[in-house]
């Protein structure tokens, strides 16, 4: 295929980590090519081959489909243009997330929606890995909703983006690891309780306390479930192979957990299962992985975009 078949697609915000992400994973994509790449302080360099504009620059007219990685709070104005414009958009902040504007996009549960999008809001990272832990066993009716499900999760330095701040040197994360937004204010929190209930009905109470991993990239979460009754492993898996049979992009695990190195660079969330024993309760620990710049951000984008355009969904990526 010559560059002239491959749809067109402009990226707002190419520069940050997940800009530059998309422009990698579109570089390589059989069907898709970059229109234009936009960035605010950085406009003029030049990153993957193409010169960064300035958003309001962006010859929108030259895209099909435009992919915003703009900052939350910005990002819906420029999305909002590339709309009267009369282009379909995916865009990554949050600002779409909680909107009846826009379809929500994790794909492996909104694939008919997305299909026929116009706007999709792309999922947060900590809500893609906990949703596609949490909404197959919501969805049974294995949660008990009189307990918490407490969801610890740490995430490498890429997630806070790639503006500069003090809290981030080098010297202030390496070698430390801490939590933030503690006491459930992280803003990704009120993404995962909507989203749970809407595709499971589930309404119960959820703890989220994120960390912070001195590596760049990848979230591990530690979600522990309380149970209306009990699983043992094999049941617990056995679960999430028939919730995700055919899934290119879920990885189950049998007998073992993962971890960041069998995600990272991939548009993949992993999980696995542990029965909790001593307890008095039932209770089941699930593990999921993610890399948050991939199945976390734009990989997850491009699939996406991949279904609204009826390419291959995994066309450009590696899952
Ligand atoms: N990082 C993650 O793991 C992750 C995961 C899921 C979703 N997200 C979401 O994806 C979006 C991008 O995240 P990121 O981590 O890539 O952020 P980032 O590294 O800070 O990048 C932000 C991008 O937007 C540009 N920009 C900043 N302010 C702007 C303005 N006022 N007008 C126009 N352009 C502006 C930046 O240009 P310059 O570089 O030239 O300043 C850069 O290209 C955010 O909404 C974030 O919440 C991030």
């Amino acid at each position: 295929m010559n560059n002239n078949a491959k749809v067109p697609v402009g990226v707002l915000g190419a520069s940050g980590y997940v800009g530059q992400e998309l422009l990698r994973l579109l570089a390589r994509h059989p069907g898709a090519s970059v229109a234009f790449a936009t960035a605010d302080a950085t406009a003029g360099e030049w990153l993957e081959g193409h010169q960064l504009l300035k958003a309001e620059a962006a010859p929108l007219e030259r895209a099909e489909i435009v992919l915003s990685a703009l900052p939350h709070g910005v990002s819906a104005r420029y999305v909002n243009e590339a709309r009267a414009a009369g282009k379909r958009a995916i865009d990554l902040s949050a600002d779409f997330r909680l909107s009846a504007e826009a379809v929500y996009g994790l794909t492996e549960f909104s694939r008919p929606r997305v299909a026929r999008a116009e706007l999709v809001a792309n999922p947060g990272c900590y809500p893609t890995a906990a949703l596609i832990a949490l909404i197959p066993l919501a969805r049974r009716g294995l949660i008990d909703p009189s307990r918490e499900v407490v969801i610890d999760a740490a995430s490498g330095v890429t997630g806070a983006g790639r503006n500069p701040s003090r809290e981030l040197l080098f010297g202030e994360v390496a070698e430390d690891y801490r939590a933030y937004a503690v006491g459930n204010t992280h803003r990704h929190l009120p993404e995962v309780r909507a989203t749970l209930e809407r595709e499971s009905g589930f309404a119960g109470d959820l703890v989220f306390t994120p960390h912070l991993l001195p590596v760049k990239r990848g979230i591990l979460e530690t979600i522990h479930v309380p149970l209306t009754g009990a699983l043992d492993q094999g049941a617990a898996e056995g679960l999430y192979e028939a919730a995700y049979r055919g899934e290119p992009c879920v990885q189950v695990f049998h007998g073992a957990l993962p971890s960041l190195k069998d995600v990272v660079y991939r548009n993949r969330v992993a999980l696995g299962v542990a029965p909790v024993e001593q307890v008095r309760r039932p209770r089941l620990t699930v593990i999921a992985a993610i890399d948050n710049l991939v199945k976390g951000a734009a990989g997850q984008a491009i699939q996406n975009m991949n279904v609204m355009l009826g390419l291959a969904e995994t066309a450009g990526l590696v899952c």
